[in-house]
């Protein structure tokens, strides 16, 4: 009788960490990615698709363009976001780009979200 009760938790258990893992492995959360975004204030200096803006960065559209189908696409952007490498402005002026910061900090997962998310502007 008790075993089986406890039998049945575990069941429960099980179906529920299955359910988590496949949640976080699905496609994009493009609302997790705008949502990371904006509190970094990526969208100061990038817009999602106007190409003809006055900001600072390219829109993300563009990047996408560039680096879509790329087999080494998303390491290099998420090596971008991630290292403070230098960006050069279109004054010509040169400094390191913002490094995106997330709770908690250095989440791979969600780092890869938005970067999946720009690759798919
Ligand atoms: C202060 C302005 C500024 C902010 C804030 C900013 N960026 Fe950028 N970003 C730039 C500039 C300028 C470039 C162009 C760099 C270059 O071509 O050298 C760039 C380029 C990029 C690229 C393309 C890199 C490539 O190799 O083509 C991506 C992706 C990107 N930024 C993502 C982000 C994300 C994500 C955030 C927020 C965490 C962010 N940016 C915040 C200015 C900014």
């Amino acid at each position: 009788m008790r075993l089986t009760s406890l039998s049945g938790i575990s069941a429960i258990a099980v179906a529920m960490f299955a359910a988590s893992v496949s949640t976080s492995a699905s496609a994009v959360d493009a609302d997790a990615a705008k949502q990371l975004a904006k509190q970094n204030n990526c969208f100061k200096c990038h817009n999602l698709a106007n190409a003809s803006d006055d900001k600072d960065g390219p829109p993300y559209k563009k990047v996408a363009e560039k680096y879509k189908g790329k087999a080494n696409g998303e390491a290099r952007l998420v090596e971008h976001i991630t290292s403070g490498e230098k960006a050069k402005f279109p004054d010509g002026h040169e400094e390191a780009h913002k490094i995106v910061k997330t709770s908690p900090p250095k989440d791979m997962d969600q780092i890869k979200n938005l970067v999946q998310w720009i690759l798919a502007q």
